[in-house]
């Protein structure tokens, strides 16, 4: 049986995807810093709920435990747990909400992919899914904090992708534009008012299940009201000049020959 582990899960788009998974015959962990609602959506789901903060990495290590102690293993990971929100303008950034912010953003995703990792190997491969955001590939100037720690999120499955999969895990980004959930903080109505269409946790929680069960490596997938679901292509960056196609800059550690370096000559443009 698929063992999965949502973090966020008593919410928006975790608590969709965790009733996704139940669904499709997984064993899921509900982990989220909210016990009461983690337990709301395992109780529902048939699964099991830890409490953990993403932002610490005993916390992560613990909820994977969790899983293993629970189901007898981890294959399927949804980086999810996120936050929004703080400042009306960049005048009001408050250093404490930043941290808060990146310590959630970035080091529950950081710090997720960590834990994970043994259990993941320990299965002989599996799936992670991070939630990043539309706003970690485009710019977002009404909430820049945020963009920057789902920007981080995306170049680091970009980067992490490729010597993972060597190993038989695949990792992928999720960069959904907005969604009908509580991190949207009453903002819904506005929306509505404005014509603007909001995506469904359902929706955005199918495409997740989705790239964890299918996704290719270092995809980072948008999702948007009203359209298929669309892998982002990068454009390509200039390599140094007079560099001939395939020739890699030297490392401190090993990089697998198949892996391509992102300092390396560039690509064919494809967007
Ligand atoms: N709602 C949107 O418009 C939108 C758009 C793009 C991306 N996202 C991303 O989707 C993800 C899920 O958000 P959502 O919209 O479902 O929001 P949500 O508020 O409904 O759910 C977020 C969940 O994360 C949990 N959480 C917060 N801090 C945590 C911590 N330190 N440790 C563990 N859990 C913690 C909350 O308790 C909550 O259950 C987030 O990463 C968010 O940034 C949301």
């Amino acid at each position: 049986m698929t063992v999965a582990l949502v973090t966020g899960g008593g919410s928006g788009i975790g608590a969709a995807a965790c009733r996704l998974l139940a669904a499709s015959g997984a064993a899921v962990v509900v982990a989220d810093l909210d016990l009461d609602a983690a337990r709301a959506v395992a109780e529902e789901v048939g699964g099991t709920a830890v409490r953990c903060d993403v932002t610490d990495p005993a916390s992560n290590e613990q909820a994977v435990a969790s899983a293993e102690a629970e189901h007898g293993g981890l294959d399927v990971v949804l980086l999810n747990a996120g936050v929004a929100g703080g400042f009306a303008s960049w005048d009001d950034l408050d250093p404490v909400r930043y941290r808060q912010m990146t310590a959630v953003n970035v080091d529950g995703v950081v710090f997720g992919l960590r834990a994970a990792l043994p259990a993941l190997r320990r299965r002989g491969g599996g799936a992670v899914v991070a939630t990043a955001s539309l706003a970690g590939i485009s710019p977002s100037p009404s909430s820049p904090v945020y963009a920057l720690t789902k920007a981080a999120v995306v170049q680091l499955v970009r980067s992490m992708a490729p010597p993972l999969a060597l190993e038989g895990v695949r990792l992928a980004a999720l960069c959904p534009g907005f969604v009908a959930t509580p991190l949207l903080d009453g903002m819904v109505e506005r929306f509505d008012e404005a014509g603007f269409p909001l995506l469904t946790a359902e929706e955005v929680a199918a495409v997740a299940v989705d790239l964890a069960e299918h996704g290719d490596p270092g995809s980072c997938v948008v999702v948007q009201p009203g359209r298929e679901p669309l892998p982002y292509a990068f454009r390509g960056v200039p390599g140094p000049r007079g560099v001939g196609q395939g020739v890699l800059p030297p490392t401190r550690t090993p990089v697998p020959t198949t892996v391509a370096s992102p300092a390396a000559p560039p690509a064919t443009p494809t967007a």
